[in-house]
């Protein structure tokens, strides 16, 4: 069994609900964080924070060693596509050249496991239902960023024998039950914090970017998972990474494909407002649709979706908005 574990990021949106969920498994938990997207309000208390940046490979290092470290859990990026799209060194430097100094760290050490989240956003447009095997061809920055990254710890992984998960995320939606961490970051850009945020105003707006897509309703689709969810995978991957001794790349969503317009009616039926749904302009670097095949990561562990239910993702999303004001 894996014992101690350090969270990259555990700062932030996903990093929390991990710590919180491997907290409840008696793990002990070491974060690290620079604090540029996270938040000290999702700092989990029962855990150990240190503020640094995953740049800082000799400090990592000596945390690392000190507290025995057996296990990885590297989530600290940049995510933003459209910040991506503009600032793509800034990107390079964070996602690659960070993920590149962490395995460093990890060298001649006792870490055995490392897991790393990745995304659907290194597929290629096109392709609707992904698995593994299908073809990778990023069309943003930062998911060019992950899929370099994801070579670098398959490289590593084979030179200095640890194992790896590589976790490709879909997209994250919803807070945690206990009701004490959430999204924070207004500047996130997911679909689910900006319809919650809107929802807060007197006069909600819910913006659809593109409208004539070919899909059921002419808005792009997506496969959401709800954060506890994905939070739960990261434990049952971990283990049975270091049981088998083995690696995997797997996709984490739900296999279900729900509308842009589908959450925003979802949204609008939980509100007691008058909620206009706009039509807005296409933007350029959208996947029209895209969903996880996840029988790999159902063949490779035995893990029940909690919340794999829209109604229920929405209102853990406006409890959390409503909670942080
Ligand atoms: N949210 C999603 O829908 C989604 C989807 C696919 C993949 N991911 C991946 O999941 C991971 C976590 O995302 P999140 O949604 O929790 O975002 P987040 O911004 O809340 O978390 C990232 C955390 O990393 C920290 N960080 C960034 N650069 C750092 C550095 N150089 N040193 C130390 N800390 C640093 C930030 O302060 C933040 O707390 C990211 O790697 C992201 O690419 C997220």
């Amino acid at each position: 069994m894996v014992k101690n574990i350090l969270i990259t990021g555990g700062a932030g949106y996903i990093g929390s609900h991990i710590a919180e969920i491997l907290l409840k498994k008696n793990k002990k938990i070491f974060l690290i964080d620079n604090l540029s997207t996270g938040h000290r309000k999702l700092i989990n208390k029962k855990a150990k924070f240190f503020k640094l940046d995953i740049h800082n490979k000799d400090k990592v290092r000596k945390i690392i060693e000190k507290y025995h470290i057996d296990s990885i859990i590297h989530l600290a990026a940049h995510l933003i596509i459209g910040e991506g799209q503009k600032k793509p060194k800034k990107y390079f430097k964070n996602n690659v050249l960070g993920t590149q100094k962490i395995l460093e760290a990890c060298k001649r050490t006792k870490v055995k496991n490392f897991i790393f989240s990745s995304t659907a956003a290194i597929y290629k447009e096109g392709q609707y239902k992904v698995s593994e095997d299908s073809q990778i061809k990023p069309k943003t920055v930062y998911g060019k960023t992950k899929i370099k990254a994801e070579s670098l710890i398959k490289k590593f992984s084979k030179k200095n024998k640890i194992n790896y998960g590589i976790l490709r995320y879909f997209n994250i939606a919803g807070s945690s039950p206990s009701g004490n961490i959430g999204l924070v970051n207004k500047k996130s850009d997911h679909l689910f914090k900006n319809f919650s945020i809107e929802l807060m105003k007197k006069k909600p707006k819910l913006n659809i970017y593109g409208t004539d897509y070919k899909t059921k309703d002419g808005s792009c689709i997506r496969d959401f998972i709800h954060v506890s969810d994905i939070a739960e995978i990261h434990y049952l991957v971990l283990e049975k990474i270091n049981k088998l001794n083995t690696s995997k790349i797997l996709n984490c969503g739900y296999n279900k494909g729900t509308s842009v317009m589908e959450v925003a009616k979802e949204f609008k039926r939980q509100s007691s407002k008058k909620v206009d749904i706009v039509y807005a302009n296409k933007r350029k670097d959208d996947l029209i649709k895209i969903i996880a095949s996840n029988n790999k990561l159902r063949r490779f562990v035995k893990w029940r979706p909690k919340f794999n239910n829209l109604t229920k993702i929405v209102k853990s999303c406006i409890v959390w908005e409503k909670n942080i004001r």
